[in-house]
């Protein structure tokens, strides 16, 4: 493939983030399913309706730029959707999976912040108004997920991971704290 321009630069950066997204719609289901903090599957579950609609915002820009999005596989995205579900597939306590699953998560969020970053920056150079504002909203719901993520990482889930593991009760407080926000508590008896 030859990019002789910033226009193709932007054109191949684009179906890199439209496959990224499209890979993500089929993904985060079943990280929703899998958390357990309700706070941390709502914003999984609001993520995947935003995603939705970054999609179409690319699709728009694509038919704007009489372009198809078709035609190119994230590689990078597959690689980090690999690595979460080598965490789902891991034996742990639902706080230590949480506070993983969010690692992933924000792992995402960081790859495409980058990718619509410099997608708004082409976009703009190139005199693109329309596409670069279209960008610009999505790059402002990515930052705005990640924070989101670091909030309820700080907030509960990693202070509930760290007292899993250094009770020093014999595992009380942690039971204690688990079985405190109740849900399912099947996975955790093996
Ligand atoms: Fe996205």
């Amino acid at each position: 493939m030859e990019l002789s321009s910033l226009q193709e630069l932007l054109v191949e950066n684009l179906k890199d983030l439209y496959n990224a997204e499209n890979q993500l719609l089929k993904a985060l289901p079943r990280v929703a399913k899998k958390v357990e903090n309700d706070q941390l599957r709502q914003a999984i579950e609001m993520h995947i309706k935003e995603t939705e609609g970054q999609v179409d915002r690319l699709d728009q820009i694509f038919s704007q730029l009489g372009e198809k999005p078709t035609g190119k596989t994230c590689q990078a995205m597959k690689g980090l959707i690999e690595e979460a579900k080598e965490m789902m597939g891991e034996d742990a306590e639902p706080d230590v999976m949480d506070a993983g699953l969010i690692v992933d998560c924000q792992k995402v969020e960081h790859y495409e912040i980058a990718g619509y970053g410099s997608a708004v920056t082409f976009a703009r150079l190139l005199g693109n108004e329309q596409a670069a504002r279209l960008l610009a909203q999505t790059l402002n719901e990515e930052e705005a997920a990640d924070k989101k993520l670091t909030q309820i990482a700080e907030s509960a889930i990693n202070v509930q991971a760290a007292q899993g593991e250094s009770g020093g009760d014999g595992g009380m407080s942690s039971s204690r704290s688990r079985s405190s926000r109740g849900g399912s508590k099947a996975r955790r008896s093996r």
